[in-house]
């Protein structure tokens, strides 16, 4: 159980406040998992993690699915240091394998914008993939710019910035096992 592995109090913060407990996420993310497991039986699909914020989620979800699947990570940048979309997407570190043919699944940490997802679909499809879906474990879909939408999502989240659970602020706070809000800092 995540919660056990860190000390209690050691997280604290005034600056945080909890909007998803560690075991509202575990028991969301078993679900998740049941329900590909369930959608995707008889297939064997890749798992593409969108390095660094999914890579947290993307442990978590693949330890839930029981399916014959192969995972690769992709790293892209598209925010600078802020909390706001730069609106450009770039590749820092591509799949490793190839993709014709496969059937992927994309995991994403938040799907905000979709500037990032859309990019990341078009790229795949270029490139030959045989279907693919979105899982992302948080969604604000008030902040959609583009038209994108997932099939699979953890939670709806107000348009609030989050970190925790592989998000982050400045590159901080991704190792917090929960998802919480910053408070504006006056
Ligand atoms: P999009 O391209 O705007 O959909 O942005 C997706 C990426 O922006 C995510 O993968 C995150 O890395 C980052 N992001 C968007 N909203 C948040 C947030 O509230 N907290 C932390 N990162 C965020
Ligand atoms: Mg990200």
């Amino acid at each position: 159980m995540t919660q056990n592995l860190i000390v209690p109090g050691e997280f604290s913060n005034p600056n945080l406040e909890v909007l998803l407990s560690a075991a509202t996420i575990e028991q969301r993310v078993r679900e998740m998992g049941a329900q590909i497991t369930r959608d995707y039986a008889g297939h064997h699909p890749s798992l593409v993690c969108v390095l660094k914020g999914a890579a947290t989620f993307m442990s978590d979800l693949m330890r839930a699915i029981d399916l014959n699947l192969t995972v690769d990570y992709i790293a892209v940048s598209s925010y600078g240091k802020g909390t706001t979309s730069s609106g450009e997407v770039k590749i820092q570190k591509d799949l490793d394998g190839p993709l014709e043919g496969r059937d992927l699944i994309l995991v994403e940490d938040i799907l905000d914008t979709g500037l990032t997802l859309s990019f990341l679909l078009k790229t795949f499809r270029n490139r030959g993939a045989a279907s693919i879906r979105i899982a992302t474990l948080l969604n604000k879909p008030e902040r959609r710019r583009v038209p994108v939408e997932a099939d699979y999502i953890g939670f709806d989240v107000p348009d609030k910035f989050v970190v925790g659970y592989g998000l982050d602020y400045d590159e901080r706070y991704r190792n917090l096992p929960f998802i919480g809000v910053l408070k504006a800092t006056a």
